[in-house]
């Protein structure tokens, strides 16, 4: 038990996948695991374990931003021995031709958040993600034919920003926008742990274009296949 999860530590597996949304969580688990059990629903930050074609898989929802990320990633890498996250979530795109529903594995976050600095005093603001797991994520979508981009990330603190997006295209190679990767890289980063993040395009704020919530919550299916057959 923790602060924030109620958990045994055995109910916890090694893997875990992150969505955001808790809804989506158990969305996961009664579309996918099999033998699953609800082992959190502290603040309802829904989590299930269950099993994925013989796997072991803890589904942990996030919470929106940094530092709801940070809470549960952290405990559960540092409390609950969790070896790696994957967390699947949605971002906007940067890019007029990078459509809704595509998928974007993240290589790099770039971030002006301030969460590795309180959190190890070192200041850096471009995390990346675990080379191991995108190996994994990148061979899988080829073997099931799925398009990924390979691509950075800006994760923001603000929804409602005023960010530059030619700016942050041209010097950090940013290509979306969401909210959670720097918080779940900067504890991967300090406690020694695997993290990566698939994200699928829900809304492009070039064109302007957008999924509605009922039909985020349904239609990420095949990010989330990807995850959880990347997994070992
Ligand atoms: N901004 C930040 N996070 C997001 C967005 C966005 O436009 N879309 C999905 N996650």
């Amino acid at each position: 038990m923790t602060p924030h999860i109620e958990s045994n530590k055995e109910d916890i597996a090694k893997t875990v996948i992150m969505p955001g949304d808790p809804l989506r969580a158990k969305m996961i688990a009664e579309k996918y695991l099999t033998d699953y059990k609800l082992v959190n629903s502290v603040r309802n930050q829904l989590a299930y374990t269950g099993y994925y074609k013989g796997k072991r898989v803890t589904v942990f929802s996030s919470g929106m931003g940094n530092p709801s990320m940070g809470i549960y990633s952290y405990e559960l890498f540092n409390f609950y021995d969790v070896e790696e996250i994957i967390r699947v979530g949605s971002c906007g795109a940067f890019d007029k031709d990078l459509d809704l529903y595509e998928i974007v594995l993240v290589d790099n976050s770039y971030s002006k958040s301030n969460y590795l600095e309180e959190l190890t005093d070192e200041v850096n603001n471009i995390l990346s993600s675990n080379n191991d797991l995108n190996r994994q994520i990148l061979d899988t979508a080829n073997k099931l034919k799925i398009d990924v981009n390979y691509a950075n990330v800006y994760c923001t603190d603000v929804f409602y920003n005023h960010v530059d997006i030619d700016y942050l295209r041209e010097n950090y190679n940013c290509i979306a926008t969401e909210m959670e990767t720097f918080a779940l890289f900067s504890n991967a980063m300090k406690l020694n742990k695997k993290a990566s993040a698939i994200l699928t395009v829900s809304d492009n704020l070039i064109t302007h274009e957008e999924t509605t919530s009922e039909e985020r919550q349904n239609s990420f299916n095949k990010m989330i296949e990807l995850a959880l057959e990347s997994i070992k």
